[in-house]
């Protein structure tokens, strides 16, 4: 392979350490958005009752969202000659998003959500910062996935205020 000058940015030979850690923080990101949509599916078909209409329907069309950010994640970890990691790999930490006791639980739902998208805000705030001056196209993809997620825990703090409101969180 040619030499890849310091002009080219992440992808320069010189730049490989830096390369190396931006994937690890991608795979991570990566098995994120996954967990993200299992969780999501869980909780979009368990709950009961005619409160839950709301947020089963908000959480289907964030499936859709999620995994769409877990293919980005796993597109850019490739560009960044990595390897996207099998499942085998994966382990679970989302334990604030398991079903509830009672599937009419909505609160349960709405706070494991809230739980769920401040972890990938965290995450995805370290990534863009760690990519500063050095992964334009990196930080560039995942200041748009961030906005995503921001507007999702804001979604569901508002449902959350609902029912604080009502005496009911
Ligand atoms: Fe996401
Ligand atoms: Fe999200």
């Amino acid at each position: 392979m040619p030499v890849r000058n310091s002009a080219q940015g992440i992808l320069a030979d010189e730049n490989i350490e830096k390369r190396e850690e931006i994937v690890e923080l991608l795979k991570k990101a990566y098995w994120m958005e996954i967990e993200t949509v299992m969780s999501y599916i869980s909780n979009s078909i368990n709950p009961d009752g005619v409160r839950a209409q709301e947020i089963v329907e908000s959480l289907q069309k964030d499936i859709q969202e999620e995994l769409g950010h877990a293919q980005e994640f796993a597109q850019r970890i490739k560009e960044l000659y990595g390897v996207v990691p099998g499942s085998l790999d994966f382990a679970a930490e989302q334990s604030y998003l398991q079903p509830p006791e009672r599937q009419t639980d909505i609160v349960h739902v709405i706070k494991g959500v809230i739980e769920a998208e401040t972890g990938a805000i965290e995450h995805y705030n370290r990534v863009i910062e760690t990519c500063d001056s050095v992964d334009w196209v990196t930080q560039d993809m995942v200041i748009t996935i961030l906005h995503d997620e921001e507007g999702h825990r804001r979604l569901f703090e508002g449902y959350l205020r609902e029912y604080e409101a009502e005496g009911l969180a």
